[in-house]
């Protein structure tokens, strides 16, 4: 395989402390389940990222580290080449993972009390991330109809009246929605926020 990933080789996970595969005693009260209740990785790291972890791990010292200008071209290159999208680097905020982002979002774009709009059935932790702020939750829930979730636009523009902020998931978990451009756009007409 030239790029060097290999996606056929089963990967023991057992007994490394995983959430996925360890937590099943804690989370079910046994271990035989099939572990498809969390989003955690069952193939290996691509080669790329596990030598240039194991490059860093070989130096003794994990003391503070600054984020160097060949990170910030990493991220505008791959926004660049991937989405088509030219960022600049001063929209750059160096974050540890994606729900601390949601987290600091809310803050930063809501004062206490107001209220944003999520479209469950999505992510627990999109629900946390208001409530624990103390911002007020407003559900905008997703319509099924013939095993397909759509965004219930009429519903939407009742919500955005009383909201500050909108959580998009996208792609959408657990529904597996990749939102239209179609749909996108009428999101971002229907919006008064
Ligand atoms: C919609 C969504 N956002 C964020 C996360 C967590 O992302 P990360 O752990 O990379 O910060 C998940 C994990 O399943 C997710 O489904």
């Amino acid at each position: 395989m030239s790029s060097g990933f290999d996606f056929d080789h089963e990967v023991n996970r057992e007994g490394t402390h995983s959430v996925k595969y360890d937590g099943r005693q804690s989370t079910f009260g046994k271990s035989d389940v099939i572990p498809v209740w969390v989003a955690d990785m069952d193939f290996a790291a691509p080669p790329a990222v596990t030598r240039a972890l194991a490059e860093r791990a070989a130096h003794p010292i994990y003391g503070y580290t600054l984020f160097p200008d060949s990170l910030y071209e990493a991220l505008l290159g791959w926004m660049q080449r991937r989405h088509g999208w030219t960022i600049q680097r001063d929209w750059i905020v160096m974050c540890p993972g994606v729900v601390p982002s949601i987290n600091a979002a809310v803050m930063a774009f809501t004062q206490l009390g107001e209220s944003v709009i999520i479209q469950p059935p999505v992510y627990f932790p999109f629900f946390s991330a208001v409530t624990q702020t103390g911002r007020k939750l407003i559900q905008n829930p997703l319509h099924l109809e013939n095993g397909r979730y759509t965004i219930d636009f009429d519903h939407l523009e009742q919500c955005a009246r009383d909201a500050h902020l909108l959580l998009l998931c996208s792609p959408h978990n657990p529904v597996g929605r990749v939102w239209h451009p179609a749909e996108l756009e009428r999101l971002l007409r229907s919006q008064q926020i």
